[in-house]
């Protein structure tokens, strides 16, 4: 993949902010104009939705929630199993009151499952209220396809499977100002036999390291306390950039940013997930000792099957380096439960080697077949009934060792940055240790932001509660 074809160009960017401008002379009748962008999924997603709030604030629109004084809602959809898409299908069906109610309204449906063409083809032809919809590798050009929208009065379609791109300099809307979201690379080239993301999220790119380093010094110089830097598999960062440069390197030029902050970043695929990032991340003050590392299964034959390139036992020579070099180190990951033609024994290995590994938090699922993805065509002779009785046993395990981990810090100091403020009138702000753990606190809201010393006084399998002892600055 060419690299100058990838990078968007500044004339590009800045033809998209003159459609932002625009749009906003198209509107110029409805000064009080409001967008609703709502998100589903992933971080990356997240992320995806706060740049097209940004595009929309530069268009001249405020934010609601409330669909029915929306002049635009933006769906912002997830792919990654059928319960997300029927879920929106759910949504699209109920936004015809809002439409009927407030015909001039414009609803987009944007993101991953946007990009699927059979998803394109229903919206077409069974969801005609809504008028535009465009996948993630077009999403750059949103104030464009939204100007033609407005402009030529007919819905568009933008779903083109372009080879992805990267583009810098478009506005942001931020939430809050303790934590913030950096996309360091966009696709995924891995092709795991039951995702979609690689379809509809392109190839591998990385960002120029000095782009991430300089959007990362900005943020901390604002005063944000935590940046996760997100892609699809963080390990394969640099790849494709010139210079030679991986991501335990972005890592440590990320590091020597003065201030006080905390580095997260998702998600590592185990297969290249090296010693050397174990290692920058152990000897990184800022790098928080906290690591996503999907494992989605502990059984070799499947993990071959789900073409994940690592086995059980390399994984857990992975996680016993992680250990040694930080024992602190806070674990989670995500499994998959009833990959086709996986066994009960084989679900087993998954619960045994979770016993094993002693995670601090997993993301479970139960398999969905995606359609146009290699998993889907395979034979899948389990009932979902079945699978469900293994997913439970691995709840199970896991929420044992949840409440078990959550317990041993009872009695303890520890550090956290509390970071936000809960409707719960006992414990009213939520905060996170370094290692990303939750732990419930009272106290005054001013106190967000801030690093506090807090003892643990009580815990459950969810999370830890505390008192605040000390704040730190
Ligand atoms: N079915 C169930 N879970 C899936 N994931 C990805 N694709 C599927 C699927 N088809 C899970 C994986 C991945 C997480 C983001 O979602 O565990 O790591
Ligand atoms: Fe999907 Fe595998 Fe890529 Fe993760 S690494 S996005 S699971 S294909």
């Amino acid at each position: 993949m060419e690299r100058e074809k990838v990078l968007l160009t500044e004339e590009q960017i800045k033809r998209q902010l003159d459609f932002c401008k625009k749009v906003s002379a198209l509107l110029e009748d409805r000064p009080n104009r409001l967008a609703k962008v709502e998100t589903f999924g992933c971080q990356q997603n997240v992320a995806d939705g706060q740049r097209m709030m940004g595009m929309l604030q530069e268009m001249g629109f405020g934010f609601t929630e409330d669909e029915k004084q929306a002049d635009v809602i933006v769906i912002n959809t997830c792919a990654i199993r059928d319960h997300a898409e029927q879920r929106i299908y759910g949504l699209l069906g109920a936004l015809t009151h809002a439409k009927k109610a407030k015909p001039e309204q414009v609803i987009c449906l944007c993101g991953c499952m946007a990009q699927q063409q059979r998803v394109a083809d229903k919206v077409k032809n069974s969801y005609r209220h809504v008028d535009l919809v465009f996948g993630p590798q077009a999403m750059w050009k949103f104030p464009e396809l939204l100007h033609g929208v407005y402009q030529r009065h007919r819905r568009i379609f933008s779903i083109e499977d372009e080879h992805g791109t990267i583009a810098e300099g478009l506005p942001v809307v931020r939430e809050g100002n303790v934590k913030a979201w950096v996309s360091i690379m966009y696709g995924c080239n891995n092709f795991c036999s039951y995702c979609i993301v690689p379809y509809v999220r392109g190839r591998e790119r990385s960002r120029d390291a000095a782009e991430v380093v300089k959007e990362c010094r900005e943020l901390i110089e604002s005063g944000v306390k935590e940046i996760t830097l997100l892609g699809q598999n963080v390990n394969s960062y640099g790849k494709d950039l010139p210079e030679e440069m991986d991501f335990a390197d972005l890592l440590a030029k990320i590091n020597e940013i003065p201030g006080d902050y905390l580095i997260r970043f998702m998600t590592s695929h185990p297969k290249d997930a090296s010693r050397k990032l174990l290692e920058t991340m152990a000897r990184s003050e800022h790098v928080a000792k906290q690591l996503h590392l999907p494992v989605q299964s502990g059984n070799n034959r499947v993990l071959k099957e789900m073409n994940r390139r690592y086995t059980r036992e390399s994984y857990l020579e992975l996680v016993r380096y992680a250990r040694e070099l930080m024992p602190e180190i806070a674990l989670t990951s995500d499994i998959i439960i009833g990959f086709p033609g996986e066994t009960e024994a084989e679900a087993m290995d998954t619960v045994s080697l979770v016993e094993e590994v002693r995670y601090d938090a997993l993301f479970t699922f139960i398999y969905s077949p995606r359609p146009g993805t290699p998993a889907a065509k395979m034979p899948d002779p389990f009932t979902r009934a079945e699978k469900q009785v293994w997913f439970d046993r691995l709840l199970d395990a896991q929420n044992r060792i949840s409440a078990e981990k959550h317990a041993s810090f009872v009695g303890q100091s520890l550090r956290v940055l509390i970071d936000g403020v809960e409707e719960d009138s006992r414990w009213n702000l939520s905060s996170r240790t370094t290692g990303g753990r939750l732990v419930h606190l009272s106290g005054e809201e001013s106190l967000v932001g801030k690093y506090c010393r807090v003892k643990i006084t009580d815990s459950n399998t969810w999370a830890m509660f505390g008192e605040v002892e000390e704040i730190l600055g």
